[in-house]
């Protein structure tokens, strides 16, 4: 080996070298740079919540827009079907002092305060009547119908 060979191969392995560092670097450098915009795109917690709840929820939720089912039509009671279910415990049987159905003279002596008044405590109770006859799902309307179905079957047609 003489000097010249050792110098030969000394400049080629520095310029390897060389190289291979540069290419470390070079690595190292993409590394940072890719992790960085990987941390960037990072979801945040509530995002990742709201899509995986978006995932698993449930498939049979269809909904067109301006197609949405229609609520159920209020199904419209009778004043007759509404006494049958809600006054006749009390009104028949004139139990607690209610006036009975067909005893005219008693929703007569009523009727001096105004019909206005009979729907109002009907509607909000009075003495031994609860509000609305306790059924509390009847409508002012409802309850209407149901004192004027009485009055008519009391001999004073509404
Ligand atoms: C739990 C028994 C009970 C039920 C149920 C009941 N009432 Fe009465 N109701 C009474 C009693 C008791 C009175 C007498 C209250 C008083 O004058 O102190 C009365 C009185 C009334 C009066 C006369 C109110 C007035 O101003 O004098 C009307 C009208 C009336 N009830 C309508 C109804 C209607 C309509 C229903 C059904 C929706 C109904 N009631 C259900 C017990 C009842």
């Amino acid at each position: 080996m003489s000097a010249q060979n050792d110098a030969a191969f000394l400049r080629m392995f520095l310029v390897i070298l060389g190289a291979l560092f540069a290419f470390t670097m070079g690595i190292l450098v993409m590394a940072h740079s890719v992790s960085a915009e990987l941390r960037a795109n990072q979801p945040d917690a509530a995002r990742v919540v709201a899509q995986t709840e978006a995932r698993i929820a449930p498939v049979a939720q269809v909904s067109i827009a301006g197609q949405e089912p229609a609520a159920p039509p209020a199904v419209v009671k009778t004043g007759a079907e509404i006494v049958a279910q809600a006054c006749n415990s009390c009104h028949m049987s004139g139990i607690l002092g209610a006036p009975k159905v067909g005893d005219q003279a008693a929703w007569e002596a009523r009727m001096v305060q105004g019909i206005d008044s009979l729907y109002l405590n009907a509607i909000n109770g009075k003495g031994g009547m609860p509000a609305r006859g306790g059924a509390a799902d009847l409508t002012d309307d409802d309850v209407r119908a149901a004192v004027n179905d009485m009055l008519t079957n009391s001999g004073l047609p509404q």
